[in-house]
């Protein structure tokens, strides 16, 4: 963080100081919340979460450097003590990205947003000096936080924003007001808790509405080819910068096609010129993120061969998406059990079709959770992409969503032993440990709580030290 004093930070945040015998004293590391993360100079952000309560590692936390807590009650250590500690984190936050000169990058979405946003860093960080959210960090707590781990140096805060409902934009951007506002999709993860598109296009479109306005230097970065989200230029006042396989696009791709290891290859044009590339991501998908990517860093002043360069070297910074590693047998294992919704359902097996040409291709996958009333179609429909794409067996892992997943694909013109449906991750394990054969390639995919990376870290451990060529 930038240095502050206590002092500062409790007007800031409105708090009261408690034995503090010098308010002088400045936070200069990280502020944090878990207290294994504390490093000399930080502050601690004691939450009571359901199992531990931060406030009773304020003791521990200050032995290890920490020089204050932000608490809600005084901890016998010193502490800044606040009526809300979200609150006075994210008024924190405001305050000091208001100080600091950087650019801040915000982007949402349906599904895509951490690979994008991974994908946005590597490619601003080769300009200038960048701070992005760690993992999936977007909500109403890790968001102020990665902002507050900016510095004076920082030119370039890239902040991913989620939203399970209105409003829940609109509290983000108040923190961390952003210039630049990516809007990548508008599908149907969180449909279920959203009530519908419409009104998953109106929760991220906050995003949009909070930019300032273009003479100001607010740029709404939109996605061209997603209907609900070109729509969203009419609820802004920046400028708009479209991306997309559109003729229309700023930022589009010609000749998008996938290598035949699944890596997605493609021209870029920018409104200053074009150049070539291939990711070392693998699957469509991420041609869009490239894309919403490029059109960032165009905006702030890169030329296309060096968007095109970053684009091309960039590897994957958050686990479990597309995660490929070879094992020894010469059996490929592609990792994308972080989450799952219909999307990048589709994208997957796309790129496990692509990766498996000539070799067996096996799709192990598990529920698309919060899908509401179109859960059943959404699973019938996936279980029939993966008969349409040839994959040629389709584990369905779990209780009711799977039994749609492998009744789509049996329905379908699958039949016998092409698609089976396994009652959980060890069953899964067992099937696939006794019938895997060299120069298989086995994709594994699901919701987030399914957990199915289990089935994943399994098979690489069955397969002994594979050389993990993850990316
Ligand atoms: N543009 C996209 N369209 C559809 N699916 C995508 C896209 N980008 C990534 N995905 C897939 O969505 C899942 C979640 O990706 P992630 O980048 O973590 O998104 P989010 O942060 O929005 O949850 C992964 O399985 C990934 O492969
Ligand atoms: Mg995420």
């Amino acid at each position: 963080m930038i240095a502050l004093s206590l002092a500062e930070i409790a007007a800031v945040v409105g708090g009261q100081t408690h034995d503090i015998p010098d308010p002088s004293v400045q936070v200069t590391g990280p502020v944090v919340r878990d207290s294994r993360e504390v490093e000399p100079g930080s502050l601690f952000a004691a939450f009571a979460g359901e199992r531990v309560d931060g406030h009773d590692f304020a003791q521990q936390v200050v032995e290890a450097g920490a020089v204050a807590v932000l608490a809600s009650r005084p901890v016998g250590v010193p502490a800044i003590v606040v009526a809300d500690v979200q609150t006075a984190l994210g008024a924190l936050a405001r305050h000091v990205v208001r100080r600091l000169g950087a650019t801040l990058v915000a982007l949402t979405g349906s599904a895509g947003k951490t690979s994008t946003k991974d994908l946005v860093a590597q490619v601003l960080r080769r300009k200038a000096p960048t701070v992005f959210t760690p993992g999936s960090f977007n909500n109403e707590i890790g968001l102020p936080l990665t902002a507050l781990s900016a510095t004076e140096e920082t030119k370039f805060l890239v902040l991913e924003m989620g939203a399970r409902g209105l409003g829940h934009i609109r509290y983000l951007t108040g923190l961390t007001p952003p210039r630049i506002g990516l809007v990548l999709n508008v599908g149907t993860a969180h449909i279920g808790e959203f009530g519908g598109r419409e009104q998953i296009a109106q929760a991220k479109g906050e995003l949009v509405e909070a930019l300032p306005a273009a003479d100001a230097g607010g740029v709404a970065v939109l996605n061209a080819d997603d209907p609900l989200v070109r729509a969203m230029a009419s609820r802004t006042k920046a400028k708009v910068l479209l991306f997309g396989e559109s003729a229309e696009a700023d930022v589009r791709a010609e000749n998008v096609r996938l290598t035949d290891s699944g890596q997605p290859s493609f021209r870029l044009h920018t409104p200053s010129g074009a150049s070539d590339v291939t990711m070392r991501l693998y699957g469509e998908h991420h041609v869009s993120n490239a894309l919403a990517a490029a059109a960032v860093a165009h905006e702030l002043g890169m030329s296309a061969e060096e968007i095109a360069t970053a684009l091309s070297e960039a590897g994957t910074l958050s686990r479990w998406r597309m995660e490929v590693t070879e094992r020894p047998d010469g059996v490929t294992i592609v990792n994308d059990a972080y989450n799952a919704n219909p999307e990048s359902m589709r994208a997957a097996l796309r790129a496990l079709a692509a990766m498996g040409q000539g070799r067996r291709t096996w799709a192990v996958l598990g529920k698309m959770a919060e899908l509401g009333d179109e859960a059943l179609a959404e699973h019938d429909a996936v279980g029939r992409l993966a008969v349409r794409l040839n994959v040629s067996k389709l584990v369905a892992v779990g209780d009711r969503e799977a039994s749609w997943l492998q009744l789509g694909a049996y329905n379908e013109g699958s039949w016998g032993e092409e698609s089976v449906h396994v009652s959980d991750a060890q069953a899964a394990v067992d099937l696939l440990r006794s019938e895997l054969r060299p120069g298989d390639v086995v994709l594994v995919k699901a919701s987030r709580s399914v957990g199915l990376e289990s089935v994943a870290q399994a098979l690489l451990a069955t397969g002994a030290e594979g050389e993990v060529a993850a990316r």
